[in-house]
């Protein structure tokens, strides 16, 4: 059975909008995420909450301020993230900051901007934290990251996406919060401890790990309060809702927030705000691929071997390549007869760049689209073997709202000859 056309999108009609335009290009439903954001903000049935999108997942001004717009506030992970996200019109205090290895220069801005929270990952960085923010003659608004520590097999996930396990080299371990906490003692005159957090890791599709890890941090979040209890504000629960890619997710990004909510309250932290810092459940589902199929390619002598020839490639959407990560391909226009099996493949020089098997019409499509590629698509692209950046589409109201059109194939010419 060959699947009808993945013609329409967010309403519009992704053929005709494919006809003008160069491809490989991004296309993003702006009415989906922002519905998305919604749901999510309203899973925390008025609890004091802060969704904190991780702009890392798909940094697009557009698809920022759409989320903005549905109430979100924004996780950054570098001085250009968060000068983004302000940029952006996100609200200093709705603005959280991880990262293992700040910059005095990024420290110095976060301290500036007045985020909500610095998350510190070591015990080293609370004494840089403190002597920038006293150069500053400001205070910091500090979180230490905690590592659950949880045991590798316990995250569900592909082991490039987990973080929450003891030789990471994310956040400070459990074992080594007392350090920390006197620390952040010690620099009281500089910082305000205001909280912890935690993130095990990513494309979760159950709620189990999440809430082991909730648990562990919020045990560390009671003694935290003992230590901090005029300045703490915040319990950060971290990203890592997943979605379904085609093979099944039992879960919505609201029920990790429904999970948690219990555990929070029973254990006396109810009041305090509750953060999250979900990046992929809020814009990898809006978002397809666009590509035009090049040729086709087959071997007389071992009729097995078939591949479809597509101008997009492992520098547009690294995922496949780097973690093995299906992304389901569609139909746009053309193809004709049954399904068969078809070895989708970029233009790159890498065995790598190989988006695995997919069934396709015998007949090869003319345009196709990799679906679920809002999240770490975009942002993860390079311009390997002198590929241009794909193009980005932003619909909304079924018609194209925004766009920056792929660039011309000489600009890398150009940029190239000055280095
Ligand atoms: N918070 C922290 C501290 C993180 O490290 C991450 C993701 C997030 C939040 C957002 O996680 P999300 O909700 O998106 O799962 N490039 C990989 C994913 C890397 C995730 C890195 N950290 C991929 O394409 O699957």
């Amino acid at each position: 059975m060959v699947d009808a056309p993945f013609a329409r999108f967010a309403g519009a009609d992704l053929p005709e909008i494919t006809s003008s335009r160069a491809t490989p290009f991004y296309a993003h439903d702006l009415d989906g995420m922002r519905q998305a954001g919604s749901e999510l903000v309203a899973s925390f049935a008025g609890a004091a909450h802060l969704v904190a999108y991780a702009v890392k997942a798909n940094s697009s001004a557009t698809v920022l301020r759409t989320l903005l717009g549905a109430g979100t506030g924004a996780d950054v992970v570098s001085g250009p993230e968060l000068d983004l996200a302000l940029r952006c019109g996100a609200q200093p205090d709705r603005i959280v900051f991880s990262g293992v290895a700040k910059t005095d220069d990024e420290i110095d801005r976060a301290i500036a901007a007045g985020i909500a929270s610095i998350h510190v990952e070591s015990i080293e960085e609370i004494a840089r934290v403190a002597s920038r923010a006293r150069v500053l003659a400001r205070r910091a608004s500090v979180s230490v990251r905690v590592n659950p520590a949880l045991a590798k097999e316990a995250i569900a996930t592909h082991s490039h996406v987990a973080t929450g396990h003891d030789e990471a080299k994310f956040g400070v371990l459990a074992d080594d919060m007392r350090y920390a906490i006197a620390a952040l003692a010690r620099e009281g005159d500089a910082i305000d401890p205001v909280g912890v957090s935690a993130h095990v890791g990513s494309q979760l599709t159950e709620v189990g790990p999440y809430l082991e890890s909730a648990a562990a941090l919020i045990a560390i979040a009671q003694e935290f309060r003992k230590e901090f209890a005029s300045t703490m504000r915040l319990v950060d629960t971290g990203g890592g809702m997943g979605i379904d890619y085609g093979a099944g997710c039992g879960v919505v990004p609201g029920d990790f927030v429904r999970a948690v909510r219990p555990l929070l309250e029973r254990a006396g932290l109810g009041d305090l705000r509750h953060v999250i810092e979900p990046g992929r459940c809020l814009v990898a589902p809006y978002v397809v691929l666009v590509s035009r199929v090049v040729q086709t390619k087959a071997s007389p002598s071992r009729p097995e071997l078939r591949w479809l020839l597509v101008d997009a490639g492992m520098n547009d959407l690294l995922r496949p390549a780097l973690y093995q990560a299906n992304h389901r391909v569609a139909v746009i226009a053309g193809g004709s007869g049954e399904a068969r099996p078809w070895r989708v493949v970029g233009p790159v020089c890498e065995s790598s760049d190989d988006f695995g098997l997919h069934e396709l019409p015998e007949g090869a499509p003319a345009i196709v689209c990799f679906r679920d590629a809002g999240a770490y698509g975009f942002t993860m692209a390079s311009a390997y073997n002198g590929r241009a950046l794909p193009g980005e589409v932003f619909l909304s109201g079924g018609r194209v709202v925004h766009e920056v059109p792929r660039a011309p194939a000489e600009r890398w010419v150009e940029d190239r000859l000055k280095a």
